[in-house]
């Protein structure tokens, strides 16, 4: 029996992991939610499955629910979820402050349930190919530079609002966090230097990450940087290497001196797949059969949370902050 698949929220991640769960035959994207019903109504048309009029109605009907709200509403929606008894799969950030990421933490473990936050990065190929290379001892990383720019904070229409977002580093960057902590392990300590340019918010950060096996990181990340390509960029480099990303479409290394450069160039892949949501929604299906966990957890979720609320508070204190320094909301 394929598992039934339930979405709340219609908007744009909640279409693009509707448009990859019905290639999958192991799953039924059964019915979606929305608080504005007609954009679940018309998404039910367009993907040929039934739209819920509450909750308790889509629960009713699936067994397995993506979370595809805006950030302020990750931790309700996927306690009620959680539970309706369902296995989750929620959309990135896992929560705006330690406070609630705590909460929903235990709330995951102890439900027993699948639970897989959306930190679909991990799953670009660019980015695996880079794991990769750290894993087999290809790459041995000694430092780290390090970019995620935004290009506005205009589209969407609420993205400029910290009460809607959580802040910048929830937006977007909150991806880089994640990916800085998958490659390189746990961070000891952060430095951050922070500034304000519009709507009151610290928009400008410039991080140095410590990590607790001796290696730094700096990063840099910018919310007004016009979609300048790359707007997304890491460098790692090892005794005698560089590998370099450029976004999620192709990465560069040189390995040695005195040799050739080698480019891997995913240029002409899908954007679900170049960016990872094809991988990330076939291992959730994966973990909901039992063939393996959820390859990202709620402490994984938990673990990005700490790391941003440590950097706010180094860029509010102006001085150096230890992982585990910052208990609850600031
Ligand atoms: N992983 C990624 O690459 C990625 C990309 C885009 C968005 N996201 C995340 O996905 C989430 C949604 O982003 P989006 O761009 O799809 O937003 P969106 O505004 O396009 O869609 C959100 C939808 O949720 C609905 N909604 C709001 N509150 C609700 C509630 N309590 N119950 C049911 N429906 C509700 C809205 O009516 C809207 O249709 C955000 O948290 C965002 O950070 C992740």
């Amino acid at each position: 029996m394929p598992h039934k698949i339930g979405i709340i929220g219609a908007g744009g991640i909640g279409n693009i992991h509707a448009a990859i769960l019905v290639k999958d035959s192991r799953v039924t994207l059964q019915s979606l939610f929305d608080v504005e019903s007609a954009r679940a109504q018309a998404m039910a048309v367009k993907f040929g499955c039934r739209h819920a009029r509450s909750l308790e109605e889509l629960f009713k009907e699936c067994d397995a629910i993506f979370v595809c709200t805006p950030n302020t509403t990750h931790e309700e929606v996927a306690t009620q979820v959680l539970e309706a008894g369902k296995h989750v799969f929620c959309e990135k950030p896992f929560a705006l402050n330690l406070d609630s990421a705590a909460k929903l933490r235990d709330r995951a473990v102890r439900s027993g349930r699948v639970y897989q936050v959306g930190h679909n990065r991990r799953f670009a190929p660019v980015y695996k190919t880079l794991k990769t290379a750290i894993d087999r001892n290809e790459l041995r990383p000694l430092s780290v530079h390090a970019k995620m720019n935004r290009g506005e904070l205009v589209n969407p229409p609420w993205v400029w609002n910290a009460k809607l977002t959580g802040g910048f580093l929830y937006e977007t960057p909150v991806h880089m966090f994640d990916l800085m902590t998958f490659f390189f392990g746990k961070v000891e300590w952060v430095e951050v230097a922070a500034r304000a340019h519009e709507h009151d918010e610290l928009d400008d950060f410039s991080i140095l990450l410590s990590f607790q096996s001796g290696l730094q990181a700096t990063m840099k990340t910018y919310a007004h940087a016009s979609w300048h390509f790359p707007f997304e960029r890491f460098e790692v480099y090892g005794m005698h290497s560089t590998y370099e990303t450029f976004e999620m479409e192709r990465i560069s290394f040189t390995n040695g001196l005195e040799t050739r450069t080698t480019t891997y160039d995913f240029a002409l892949a899908t954007m679900h797949e170049k960016w990872g949501y094809i991988e990330e929604d076939r291992l959730f299906v994966d973990a909901l059969e039992g063939k393996s966990p959820a390859p990202v957890t709620a402490d994984d979720g938990y673990n990005v949370v700490e790391l941003i609320e440590t950097c706010y508070r180094s860029a509010r204190e102006g001085k150096r902050v230890h992982l585990g320094a910052v208990v609850g909301k600031l």
